[in-house]
């Protein structure tokens, strides 16, 4: 291949964000990163969220390194070196099971990573799933790997795997030992509902709160709630989700959306000593839904929690106008309130006084700082463009412009 002759191969990629509307809390295997339930996430566009990753390999690095967000750090990390170890794995397995050729130099080049976020990491957004899928794919380019990349994003961290696909995507559990069976698969692409709508409400961080990994793994250790949740609740709800998906039954996606986000806190809550996500604004945000659902006498939003106090609100695009004025009303933003509203443009609206009147709740000013409106998106994709790279010819950062 003439590009190993080359004195640096260079492919820049990006990766989105996915939330999960069936959630993955636990794992059975730490080491290989293998969930305890199966998960369905929707992929979020990358106009708003993702994450862009450059790989660069020559036989003249001598040393692995990487940055993130302009930043070196150390490379050295157990989940980073699980994914360098199965991306190498994956090119020598295919390099020799390909023509007689010798395994080609490329594999033990040393490989420079870069790595940014479009989004500010401080709003508390989970990026570790963009980021690891972002990994994984430009790995693989880099290293000419073209098989399933699941394990190698999963082994970064698990939510990771759904991130390495568009539109609706789940994360079979799997069963075998070795998780060879534990892969995302896209459920439906990006353009099967044209009408979805994703709210992000941005809401300030009270405190440092417990990662994912060590809060499942205290879940999985204490938690009865958990267990029965993974054996007897999800694998109804994978099935009764992906209907819904396929029939873009929103009033059936937005209940199961909400109810399997309230379980999840739920296993929280039952986890000893006890891990809480949400804040006294997430719960605002969970009120305001219901009355805004219950004047309207039908789901028109779902709310989703992960691990922490950040909203995503599903609906469908015509209700966004009236659901942001609502929230305007119940959050009146403090000082930035032309910047309250990021992302898709949103036609503003008024309330009507029975809508105003059905809100039961004291307004609180500044509790959701912003929203970020966007939709359902596309999976990684490879930049063609030089100009994209993070990582100059030299294979180190390029200065920021
Ligand atoms: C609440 O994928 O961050 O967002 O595998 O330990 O890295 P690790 O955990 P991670 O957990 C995500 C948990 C969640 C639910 C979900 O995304 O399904």
């Amino acid at each position: 291949m003439a590009s190993e002759e080359k004195p640096l191969v260079v492919v820049t990629c990006t990766a989105p964000v996915n939330i999960a509307v069936i959630k993955y809390w636990g794992k059975r295997d730490e080491d290989l990163v293998l969930p305890i339930n199966s998960s369905l996430s929707v992929t979020l566009h990358q106009d708003q969220l993702k994450t862009t990753t450059t790989a660069a390999i020559s036989k003249d690095f001598t040393e692995d390194r990487i940055w993130l967000n302009g930043r070196e750090e150390d490379v050295g990390q157990p989940r980073l070196q699980a994914c360098l170890r199965e991306i190498r794995r994956l090119a020598r397995k295919r390099r020799s099971t390909g023509d007689e050729d010798p395994p080609p130099l490329s594999l033990s080049y040393k490989v420079h990573i870069a790595s940014v976020n479009n989004f500010p990491t401080a709003a508390g957004l989970a990026s570790s799933a963009a980021g690891y899928a972002c990994l994984a794919y430009a790995l693989a380019r880099v290293y000419g790997v073209d098989s399933d990349l699941s394990e190698v994003a999963r082994r970064g961290s698990g939510s990771a795997c759904r991130s390495l696909y568009g539109g609706f995507v789940e994360w079979q559990m799997g069963e075998r030992a070795d998780g060879k069976d534990s892969v995302a698969r896209q459920v439906a692409p990006e353009s099967h509902w044209p009408e979805l709508r994703v709210l992000i409400l941005v809401v300030s961080a009270e405190r440092k709160l417990m990662g994912s990994t060590a809060g499942m793994q205290t879940s999985v250790e204490t938690s009865p709630l958990l267990r029965f949740r993974a054996e007897a609740v999800v694998p109804g709800r994978m099935v009764e989700m992906t209907h819904c998906v396929r029939e873009r039954d929103f009033q059936g996606f937005g209940r199961l959306t909400m109810k399997d986000s309230n379980q999840f806190h739920a296993t929280c809550l039952d986890t000893f000593p006890p891990i809480s996500y949400l804040s006294d604004i997430s719960r605002r945000i969970v009120r305001l839904v219901h009355c805004f659902n219950a004047h309207h006498g039908q789901t028109k939003v779902a709310y989703t929690f992960d691990a922490g106090p950040n909203a995503v609100v599903f609906t469908l695009d015509d209700t966004v106008p009236e659901f942001v004025a609502a929230v305007r009303h119940c959050f009146p933003p403090e000082s930035n309130g032309d910047k309250f509203l990021k992302g898709l443009p949103v036609r503003p609206a008024s309330l009507s006084d029975e809508l105003r009147a059905a809100l039961d709740v004291d307004p609180t000013p500044g509790g959701v700082k912003y929203i970020i409106a966007t939709q359902v998106g596309p999976g990684p994709q490879t930049l063609d463009d030089p100009h994209a790279h993070l990582l100059g010819p030299d294979g180190l950062p390029k200065p920021a412009a």
